[in-house]
């Protein structure tokens, strides 16, 4: 029988096989304009719907009892499944993918009550198979990694995102970008949560903070970041309501987590309010 480790990597190899393959050809052509407008500054592309498909039909063939959310599809199969979900973003840093930008992955998380079991973010560019299951370990390519050893929020590089879907939040988000520059090493915005998040979770970044983003941006990269050793939590601090979730902050550590979480602190009253709290 497969394991749930090698289903996993089968299911985003898989779908960073199609995504590779579009993305190369995507050089020949430009492609934007085979792109649909989800909502404002929201994009999906053939590429997101073709890979969505592509996992979510093997995870049927293989696990018909279990739930699944995907991004582009929506939730489908058994609600009663509280044990058995399956959390999919088929490209996650699509705007990326359709300017020609090699910063994308596939996101897979497969959840029970208690949140991420076992998770992958892919890069099929660089190949790069970001692997973690929980209580066990965090794998590169199937080596062992941890996060970084940076003790401080002052010596640390940080990615970070705008909400950049909703406007209204902009003023307050630049603050707190501003007020973060100053305390730290350098920020980076790639423009891919769940490689972002994978980074912090290797080491190469030291911690990630953004608010807007969804449960399938950050559900894998989460765990990763966890059995890496760090600290993944939203903007208050808080591990729970994963299907809720719309911020996120992660860290290398408590210590630096903790710094961050403080220099987001002005952003937590949007949690309770619309965009990202329903009205
Ligand atoms: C987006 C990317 C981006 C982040 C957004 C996400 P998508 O995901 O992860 O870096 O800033 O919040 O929605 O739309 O490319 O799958
Ligand atoms: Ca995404």
């Amino acid at each position: 029988m497969t394991s749930l480790r090698s289903f996993i990597v089968e299911l985003a190899t898989a779908g960073g096989q199609i995504a590779r393959d579009l993305f190369i050809k995507r050089a020949d052509h430009d492609v934007r304009h085979e792109v649909r407008v989800k909502a404002d500054r929201d994009y999906v592309s053939h590429a997101d719907g073709l890979v969505e498909d592509t996992i979510i039909r093997r995870i049927r063939a293989a696990h018909p009892s279990h739930q699944i959310l995907g991004e582009e599809s929506g939730t489908s199969g058994h609600s009663a499944n509280q044990d058995a979900l399956w959390i999919i973003d088929p490209i996650d840093g699509t705007t990326n993918f359709i300017h020609g930008i090699a910063q994308f992955a596939i996101s897979i998380a497969f959840c029970d009550a208690q949140g991420p079991v076992i998770a992958v973010v892919y890069d099929p560019i660089a190949d790069e198979m970001f692997l973690a299951e929980r209580d066990q370990g965090l794998w590169l390519n199937d080596v062992p990694r941890r996060t970084s050893g940076c003790t401080s929020l002052r010596d640390a590089l940080v990615a970070n995102a705008m909400p950049f879907r909703s406007p209204a939040v902009h003023d307050d988000a630049l603050t707190v970008f501003s007020a973060v520059q100053r305390a730290c090493d350098d920020q980076r915005r790639a423009g891919a949560a769940s490689l972002d998040l994978a980074y912090v979770a290797v080491g190469r970044l030291d911690a990630y903070y953004e608010i807007g983003i969804h449960p399938w941006d950050t559900a894998a990269g989460e765990l990763l970041v966890r059995c890496g050793g760090g600290v993944a939590t939203d903007y208050r601090g808080g591990t729970g309501e994963l299907l809720r979730r719309r911020s996120i902050v992660a860290a290398a550590n408590a210590g630096v987590h903790g710094e961050l979480l403080a220099q987001v602190a002005p952003l937590v009253p949007w949690l309770a309010r619309a965009p990202f709290a329903p009205v």
